[in-house]
């Protein structure tokens, strides 16, 4: 009988599958969809190997929670993610349990998240191994399976006899999938869930957004600048571009059309953005001003750390050593400043409008002066000398500024859902202002 004919038997429940760098963690995949079909919440933990064999994306998407594949992982709130997953999980199964896991668990070394949240928890755990037969019968093998059975009270799911990715036939396949749930739904038995409440159970992941930036253009900047000192040299930032990156990404999947003026980057691109590289301050001002205007953006979100100066003079070869060096410097165009004026001059559905960044260290009491400054009508502001904001990190704690004079100061967040949540006021901006397009009363003919 299938799940949906009979009563859901996990209903409620925290399932935390564990799958390790085997071929069969293909069949996780599909684990996953049964486990919820039965009605269980699944949060993944992958070992590093695992990720080589079935990536985390299909594995996101399933269980509607980020993967744990890293044993040092913080959640956006800093909570530790396998502690987390340890003290909610109602099961922990582990499938496919590779030979290396057995033998990690069975040793307590904590290397890799899963074993890290068995060490850490409670909750009943089922391991279904999976490997080449000799691997299955080796006395190792054999040692760490008795341990994590008698010793730990771990409940095993034997492996079956069948053809092996070797080519050759014998035992060591994994366990059929209905086996394999069978056996969590024992190991829940008829215990109370032991964390129902959603908040303290690992975050789940975004529900997939409206396209409510559809027929929209976005124009982002990203990276940091470069100015040339000589052929080798430059003067540069510590920008990575994961911020403007992550707002590309956002903008895309809300519908809108994305223009991505480049600087340095270290992380890859979107494919379905439009790219223009632009390397100086010059170059990026140029790139900047076509597609915001000349490209007709509805806004203009300028994360990139763009340079203030640059060297006066460029020499045409590489300077050699000796003595010292005197470099003059010169101001660069505040391209968001000069984009911010024009765009005062424009009226209507064509006035894109204009966000900011400021990256300040210590305090944010220079944010309304700049958000003014430059005409924005958006100012993304954070203390880069955070833990866990600034450059090349994953996360950001920010203060968005309107020229309404309102201010969010929003949580540590992903740098996704910091540009979810500056999106959010985008997509709410250019409604209002073609709201205020259509309400001008049409001119009469003199
Ligand atoms: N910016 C720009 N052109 C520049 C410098 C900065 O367009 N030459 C933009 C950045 O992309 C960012 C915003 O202006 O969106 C604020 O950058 P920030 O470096 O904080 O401001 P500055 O103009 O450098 O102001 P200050 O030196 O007073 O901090």
């Amino acid at each position: 009988m299938s799940a949906t004919e009979a009563a859901r038997r996990l209903e409620g429940r925290l399932v935390a599958l564990g799958v390790c760098g085997s071929v069969a963690a293909y069949k996780s995949i599909e684990l996953v969809r049964l486990l919820r079909a039965e009605g269980a919440e699944v949060v993944v933990l992958m070992t590093k190997a695992a990720t080589a064999f079935a990536g985390t994306l299909a594995f996101q998407a399933l269980s509607g929670h980020a993967v744990e594949t890293d044993v040092l992982g913080l959640l956006p709130d800093n909570r530790i993610g396998h502690i987390v997953v340890a003290d909610t999980a109602d099961v922990i199964v582990v499938a496919p349990a590779t030979a290396r896991w057995l033998g990690a668990m069975a040793n307590g070394i904590a290397d890799d998240p899963l074993t890290a949240a068995c060490l850490a928890s409670t909750a009943p755990v089922v391991f279904a191994p999976a490997m080449d037969g000799d691997m299955w019968t080796h006395p190792a093998t054999r040692a760490n399976v008795a341990r994590l059975r008698d010793v730990f009270g771990y409940a095993l799911v034997p492996p079956e006899t069948g053809s092996l990715a070797s080519g050759q036939s014998g035992i060591g396949r994994l366990a059929e999938l209905p086996t394999i749930v069978d056996a969590v739904v024992a190991a829940a038995g008829d215990r109370p869930v032991r964390r129902p409440d959603a908040l303290d159970r690992p975050p789940r992941t975004a529900a997939p957004r409206d396209p409510d930036l559809a027929g929209r253009h976005i124009v982002v900047s990203a990276g940091g600048t470069a100015e040339p000192i000589d052929p080798v040299r430059f003067i540069g930032n510590r920008s990575t571009g994961k911020m403007g990156v992550a707002i590309a990404e956002a903008a895309l999947a809300r519908g809108a059309r994305v223009t991505i003026v480049a600087g340095r980057v270290e992380v890859p691109l979107p494919a379905e953005a439009n790219v223009i590289h632009a390397e100086t301050t010059a170059q990026m001002r140029e790139a900047v001003l076509a597609a915001t205007f000349e490209d007709h953006a509805d806004a203009l979100v300028m994360a990139a750390a763009v340079a203030d100066f640059r060297p006066r003079q460029t020499a045409d070869h590489k300077l050699v050593r000796g003595g010292s060096l005197t470099l003059e410097l010169e101001s660069t165009e505040d391209i968001l400043a000069e984009v911010g004026r024009r765009a005062a001059e424009t009226a209507g559905q064509s006035k894109p409008v204009i966000v900011g960044f400021a990256a300040e260290t210590g305090s944010l009491d220079r944010a309304p002066d700049k958000l003014r400054r430059k005409g924005a009508d958006f100012l993304v502001a954070n203390d880069v000398s955070e833990p866990g904001s600034g450059f090349g990190t994953d996360t950001n704690r920010v203060v968005i500024l309107a020229a309404d004079g309102t201010r969010d100061d929003l949580p540590l967040l992903t740098k996704r859902e910091v540009a979810e949540r500056l999106l959010d006021r985008l997509a709410g901006s250019l409604d209002a202002r073609d709201a205020r397009a259509h309400t001008v009363p049409p001119r009469t003919e003199s």
